[in-house]
């Protein structure tokens, strides 16, 4: 509830699209809470194009495609030897998903880790383009700023999901699916 009134009196809106970040992505992660990047050219993901990724407004137990798992798995290691295990010494992997939408949940401001998930961090891979036009994106909120951002297909966003952050998801039109990869990192709690 604290939060949520801190949320309101929010005096500064980013609207990452039109206004560039000037800081690094180490600091948006630790400052702002949350690290915009687009994956390297050699990481294909158009083999999830094929899955099917289930419209997460249903029961959590049925929105992985079976099949997909070996391929999530692999990027979820991928993502903590390249991104995860470069700045922390300790952390665990946790569960990896895909879905499309955004569930009723995560359409107000909310902190996973609070809210009693496993994780406090986690990786959302975009695929498809989150625009001002359509009206897709994930915002992420630190005592003093809103961040609106809008990621593009092959972009994630990797969340710092310590205590002083929330984040809340918008799907307006248009179809909306991510890859979640979460892990459990000490140091941000
Ligand atoms: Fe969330």
């Amino acid at each position: 509830m604290g939060t949520k009134n801190q949320m309101n009196k929010s005096i500064v809106c980013i609207d990452t699209e039109k206004d560039q970040p000037q800081m690094t992505n180490e600091q948006t992660f630790f400052i702002d809470g949350y690290w915009l990047d687009k994956l390297p050219n050699h990481i294909n993901i158009d083999v999830f194009d094929t899955f099917e990724f289930k419209d997460c407004t249903q029961p959590e137990e049925t929105w992985l495609d079976q099949n997909a798992m070996k391929d999530l798995k692999r990027l979820h290691k991928w993502f903590a030897d390249n991104y995860i295990a470069k700045m922390f010494d300790d952390f665990q992997m946790k569960d990896c998903a895909m879905w499309s939408g955004v569930d009723e949940g995560s359409r107000e401001w909310h902190n996973d880790f609070e809210d009693g998930d496993a994780f406090n961090s986690n990786i959302l891979v975009y695929m498809d383009d989150n625009t001002e036009q359509n009206g897709n994106n994930i915002q992420v909120a630190s005592g003093d700023y809103i961040n609106i951002i809008y990621p593009k297909r092959r972009e994630f966003v990797w969340l710092n999901q310590k205590k002083c952050f929330q984040h809340r998801a918008t799907h307006k039109s248009g179809v909306r699916r991510v890859l979640s990869f979460e892990y459990m990192i000490p140091a941000l709690l």
